[in-house]
């Protein structure tokens, strides 16, 4: 058999890995969450999750991934003891990353569109004022046209990328990349905190206001950080687990996992300071929500000088960070066909191509033709809807079936897991918080879970005095829980 792939050089790993973690999460979430539920005080809480439940998260999945030496289509069932049924897992792994995929190829198009947009000089100009703006964010959401156009044009970018290999393709592409995010931001950034007045956004970003929080509401603002820590890591789909599965065994994994956590850490982090000090600079609220950047800042360049050049900068900038997520979950597309059916790269790429674009076409059609359909609520859309299924259910869920699966007897266990993170040169996991992994974090994410569900849908079911809502939405996670367990705990195990 084909030995599998490995990639070229140790840079090139954390990179491709950090090239998964940063993306729309980073440059577009977090900066507006960070605007809505309270600046610093959302921060911090933020940090505390990805270090508390990202990090050890992240080891997991790397391991199982090195483990077995497979992408999550099949790892848990090369792992797995005889007779359980984590395995079934493996489908709703490959589920998580084409449901990611079937809007965040669409947003991956926006930022190219307006990349390309801002170079023409269309948001720096006299005759573009707030509404002018504003119209043409509507006009891009309301044509089917433009938004499958510039999909697609993700699609093929990037599945063309994947088609050179790991090494040739993936690696080579995503360092250069990566290369060229970095060096953006600095610049970005450091324009942005010069800029007059922005002194006072770098206040909000740095000053917790615990008040902005209370008004979120706690229990949003805790589910919201929690959620936005497993999806900047890219957490509970596997898509982590294929990079430990493309590397030797000559460095032990906590201490990578950290330098991704701390790049991707960086570059949010970053996003937000290029972004809120601008904000303050032109007198603009930053707690405009998803909007943010496609309303807020397009003013803001327009307003500002040499605005044609700075927004370009930034909307590459932006553009960069989404696609080395599309092309590195592509490449767990990918995988996933060539581990389970056998089949050649280049086949599982072209079948894909016309898959992923298929399955993205739903979200393109929720903001026009299909804009009846409001899912979740009114004024919610399909791409709620699918970010609503990835984000609040299959990341933190799948991340709990990771933790169980390495630290459950009926599982991998504990004993293996350890022996394949700490396998190589570099910084050992720790062993004493066995108890926390195996208990403590399973329970956080069970308690969070479930009270961001009655979060979300309490206040909906109380606006339309329908108690039902709440209980039917409170069933639907208890369901998605129970699966979960049977994953764990169900089958026999046969110790053979
Ligand atoms: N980790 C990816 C992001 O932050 C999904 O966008």
């Amino acid at each position: 058999m084909k030995s599998r792939e490995k990639f070229g050089s140790r840079l090139g790993f954390i990179l491709v890995s950090a090239g998964c973690a940063v993306g729309l999460g980073n440059v577009w979430k977090f900066p507006y969450m960070t605007g809505r539920y309270g600046g610093a005080a959302f921060i911090v809480i933020y940090l505390i999750f990805l270090i508390l439940m990202g990090w050890p998260i992240m080891v997991c999945e790397f391991s199982v991934g090195r483990g077995s030496q497979k992408s999550c289509a099949t790892s848990f069932k090369v792992l797995e003891p005889k007779g359980t049924k984590w395995h079934h897992y493996g489908w709703f792994g490959m589920a998580g990353n084409y449901l990611l995929m079937m809007f965040y190829t669409m947003v991956a198009g926006w930022m190219m569109y307006y990349c390309f947009r801002c170079a023409k000089g269309d948001f720096s100009s006299s005759s573009v004022d707030a509404q002018v703006i504003v119209n043409r964010f509507n006009e891009m959401l309301s044509s089917p046209g433009i938004l499958t156009f510039w999909m697609i044009l993700t699609v093929l970018l990037a599945f063309g990328v994947c088609s050179f290999g790991v090494q040739k393709g993936v690696e080579r592409i995503t360092k250069i990349m990566m290369t060229a995010l970095l060096a953006l931001i600095v610049v970005l950034a450091v324009h942005s905190v010069r800029l007059p007045g922005a002194i006072e956004g770098v206040k909000f970003y740095l000053i917790p206001d615990f008040q902005k929080m209370k008004e979120a509401g706690i229990g949003n603002v805790i589910f919201g950080a929690m959620s936005q820590a497993f999806f900047t890591l890219s957490l509970g789909i596997g898509a982590m687990a294929i990079f430990g599965s493309y590397l030797d065994k000559n460095r032990s994994l906590a201490g990578e996992a950290a330098s991704i956590g701390i790049l991707d850490t960086f570059v949010a982090l970053m996003a937000g300071m290029i972004i809120i000090p601008a904000c303050f600079s032109f007198g603009i609220e930053p707690d405009a929500g998803p909007s943010l950047i496609f309303i807020t800042l397009p003013q803001i360049f327009n307003q500002m000088t040499g605005g044609r050049i700075w927004g370009t900068l930034f909307f590459l900038f932006l553009s960069f960070a989404a696609l080395s997520t599309v092309i590195a979950v592509f490449e767990n597309i990918i995988s996933f066909a060539i581990d389970l059916f056998g089949i050649s790269r280049s086949r599982a790429v072209l079948i894909n191509i016309v898959l992923v674009s298929l399955l993205s076409m739903p979200a393109v059609l929720g903001f026009n033709v299909l804009s009846g359909i409001q899912p979740l609520g009114a004024g919610t859309g399909i791409m709620d809807l699918e970010d609503f299924l990835v984000s609040n259910n299959l990341l933190p869920l799948g991340s709990l079936v990771y933790l169980m699966f390495c630290t459950q007897k009926r599982g991998w266990g504990w004993e293996n897991f350890i022996k394949e993170a700490n396998a190589g040169n570099g910084k050992k996991f720790p062993l004493f918080v066995r108890g926390y992994m195996t208990y403590g974090i399973p329970a956080l994410i069970v308690v969070i879970y479930l009270k961001g569900y009655w979060d979300m849908f309490a206040p909906q079911a109380a606006a339309a005095n329908n108690p039902l809502l709440l209980a039917g939405w409170m069933c639907v996670a208890i369901a998605f829980l129970a699966l979960i367990g049977w994953f764990a705990f169900g089958g026999k195990r046969k110790d053979s």
